[in-house]
């Protein structure tokens, strides 16, 4: 019988070490040794037929033969389709909806394309039929398997040979020749070369659901990452329905895209026009609230930030955000009150992104700033003005990336004018966009026309 070894592994790129090390040497992070048993059985030899030289300009052939998921969203997400034997992965902080995703995909996809096997390793084929029943997702061939035992998931998928595996999660299955529990760095590497070794030999794409650590990555190994062909974080605040689906690689397609999801009572929701659903409740000709236009990706989104200021009751002013960094909102007061003359010293600041979405261009500097300043002095923004441009700390607006796909979108959804940086102003000349331009250098000239 194989002997157990102790073994150091580091947690972020799989060296293994004998001995315990503050450092990993292979990937020099800090404290990512963790103690485990291997078997001393050896390793799986590689295949022995060895590749030859072959003239690539042999392999240009008609490209990857892809399927689509029968959800929008997901496709374009995955550059088009799921790809034939495909391992794609797909992280998110609990309860955001990763289940709920990946079963809705498995019945559209099998109604499409034949049989899909889920593999629910967390909850009971019971529980996994209640949610298919509230979400619509019930089809003659989808099945369900409540397993964690990975050497027996792929007998069935050998016998079944299905078009689409789905395993929910990979740190929820184990491989009973490896020592260690599920969840393991050794278990997740070894389960996850196993469903590599299904997925290429037999074409057969394969869905993992990946957990996320405290920090946001992927629990187990950042191999996990460098292994699956496409990563895919499903992000959202917990508390609003608003879902983002975003690629951080993929060996298929372009990780600007972006899928935009709507959590409802009855499953995910593809979002169509998202800012029309960003912009639904918005209330007009109040003060303290201005649109601005972002990128998700390549999509522009207009999205509403609302900001109060009140006169601070006692002690230390507040500044509090919500989906826009506190720090960059500290250095736009900072701008307001030595550009601007506004004292703010003595007032509360607020700062909400509406919707749960997360700001992180400083393309939303200028609408951040315009909608502090309105509820300081209490004077609306133009309900119809749409306004965009990063402050520098002199207090000048500087271009924006994109600007034309966002000035698109901002005609689109009916808005009359919009406030660009003076820098933006001549490639959007070029483009016939029906809305009238306001190129502004400054920030006072901004708040000039920003403010009724
Ligand atoms: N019975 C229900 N009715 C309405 N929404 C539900 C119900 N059960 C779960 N949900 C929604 O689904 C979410 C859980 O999604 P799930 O796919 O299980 O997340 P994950 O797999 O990422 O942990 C919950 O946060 C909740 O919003
Ligand atoms: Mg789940």
């Amino acid at each position: 019988m194989a002997k157990l070894k102790t073994v150091f592994l580091c947690s972020e790129c799989g060296f293994d070490s004998p001995k315990w090390v503050g450092r990993c040497p292979g990937c020099n992070a800090w404290n990512t040794m963790e103690e485990e048993k291997i078997s001393t059985a050896g390793k799986v030899s590689a295949s022995c037929k060895a590749a030859k030289p072959q003239l690539l300009k042999e392999f240009t052939g008609p490209g990857e033969h892809r399927k689509t998921t029968g959800i929008g969203e997901l496709d374009r997400v995955l550059g088009g389709g799921v790809v034939d034997g495909s391992l794609v992965l797909v992280g998110g902080d609990p309860g955001i909806g990763k289940s709920t995703l990946l079963l809705s995909a498995a019945s559209q996809f099998s109604r499409r394309n034949g049989d899909v096997l889920y593999v629910s390793g967390e909850e009971s084929a019971v529980q996994t039929g209640l949610r298919a029943r509230r979400t619509g997702a019930l089809e003659d061939q989808l099945w369900i398997m409540a397993e964690t035992n990975l050497e027996w998931i792929l007998v069935e998928a050998l016998k079944m040979k299905p078009a689409m595996l789905v395993i929910d999660s990979i740190q929820a299955v184990y491989c009973p020749a490896i020592p260690g529990a599920a969840g393991s760095i050794s278990q997740v590497r070894e389960s996850t070369g196993r469903l590599l070794r299904l997925a290429k030999d037999h074409g057969i794409p394969v869905m993992i659901v990946g957990h996320v650590t405290k920090d946001g990555s992927i629990a187990g190994p950042r191999l996990l990452e460098h292994m699956v062909d496409t990563v895919l974080y499903f992000e959202g605040e917990r508390n609003y329905a608003f879902r983002v689906l975003r690629p951080i690689k993929n060996r298929f397609g372009s990780i600007a895209e972006s899928g935009i999801f709507s959590m409802e009572n009855d499953g995910l929701v593809e979002v169509l026009n998202p800012s029309q659903f960003l912009l639904a409740e918005r209330s007009q000709n109040v003060s303290g609230a201005a649109i601005t236009a972002c990128l998700e990706g390549i999509r522009p989104l207009l999205i509403e930030i609302q900001a109060l200021v009140s006169t601070t009751c006692f002690g230390l002013p507040r500044r509090a955000t919500a989906g826009f960094d506190a720090n960059r909102l500290g250095l736009l007061l900072a701008v307001l009150e030595k550009r601007q003359g506004m004292m703010l010293g003595n007032q509360d600041v607020y700062v909400n992104a509406v919707g749960g979405f997360k700001l992180v261009e400083p393309a939303a500097d200028l609408a951040v700033m315009l909608a502090v300043s309105s509820s300081f002095k209490n004077r609306p923004v133009p309900g119809d003005l749409v306004v965009m441009g990063e402050v520098g700390l002199t207090g000048e607006i500087r271009s924006v990336p994109h600007v034309l796909q966002r000035v698109r979108e901002v005609s689109n959804l009916g808005f009359s004018k919009v406030l660009v940086p003076w820098g933006n102003l001549a490639e959007l000349k070029k483009a016939s966009l029906n809305v009238e331009l306001i190129g502004v250098k400054t920030l006072s000239q901004a708040l000039e026309v920003g403010l009724h």
